[in-house]
């Protein structure tokens, strides 16, 4: 197993995953009014599907996939125990071999994935969610800011690079811009802003309410 997928599955068992909450309504607001009814939603790098339950029951029919066998099963679970299993499933799957064929999605969301992905793989992942997209579909991707002023022991704002290792699990920290650079080929950018969870919002860990985040809507070219 690589060493990313050991991490995040360790993560869900011992229930360390600090990053799972809800704090992205300004985002969701942007992207769910540019929906049709009943539209299909990929949300990639699902995890606990926090965000797939919350926008199955806001009536999309929605799929949440990771590469996290356990956590999957953990979600298809609660899914039965909800009595959801219309409008929401969970699959496992790899974000650079997405298990569904072209165009089948009026949108993907990625909350957190894309920054953790090995730089060498992020031209086979844009063209994965731009191949699963129906033709102007939306992407909706929240990943690491670089205006992030510390982040654990590291301090991303100032530092030259943009990468950080925590417990061997790598962290890219993005501008605005290098997303933009990154998906200009096959999407178009709607809305693009920087933001914080929400100060009120009560986090796992106090550290995050220092990181900034990128959060970009697009639309598939
Ligand atoms: C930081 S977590 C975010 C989880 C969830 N989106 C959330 O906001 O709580 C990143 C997730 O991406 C998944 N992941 C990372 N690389 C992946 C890949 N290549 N294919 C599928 N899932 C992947 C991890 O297992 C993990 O659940």
């Amino acid at each position: 197993m690589d060493t990313h997928k050991e991490y995040f599955t360790h993560a869900y068992r011992t229930g360390t995953d600090d990053w799972t909450h809800l704090p992205w309504k300004r985002a969701e607001g942007l992207l769910l009014e540019k929906l049709p009814d009943k539209a299909m939603i990929l949300d990639i790098g699902t995890g606990r599907g926090l965000f797939a339950f919350h926008l199955a029951k806001s009536g999309f029919r929605t799929i949440g996939i990771d590469y996290v066998k356990e956590i999957i099963d953990k979600n298809n679970q609660e899914v039965q125990n909800r009595g959801m299993q219309k409008e929401l499933r969970f699959m496992e799957g790899d974000a650079l071999d997405i298990p569904f064929t072209d165009e089948g999605f009026d949108a993907v969301t990625d909350i957190g994935l894309l920054q953790h992905l090995p730089e060498g793989d992020f031209a086979e992942y844009i063209n994965e969610v731009a191949r699963v997209l129906k033709p102007k579909g939306y992407f909706l991707n929240i990943a690491l800011s670089k205006d992030t002023v510390s982040f654990w022991s590291w301090f991303p704002r100032k530092a030259a690079e943009s990468t950080f290792e925590k417990q061997g699990l790598k962290h890219h920290f993005f501008t605005k811009e290098k997303i933009t650079e990154l998906f200009n080929k096959k999407f178009e950018i709607v809305e693009q802003f920087t933001e914080r969870f929400d100060p009120q919002a009560s986090l796992p860990s106090p550290e995050l309410g220092n990181v900034v985040y990128v959060v970009t809507l697009m639309q598939k070219k």
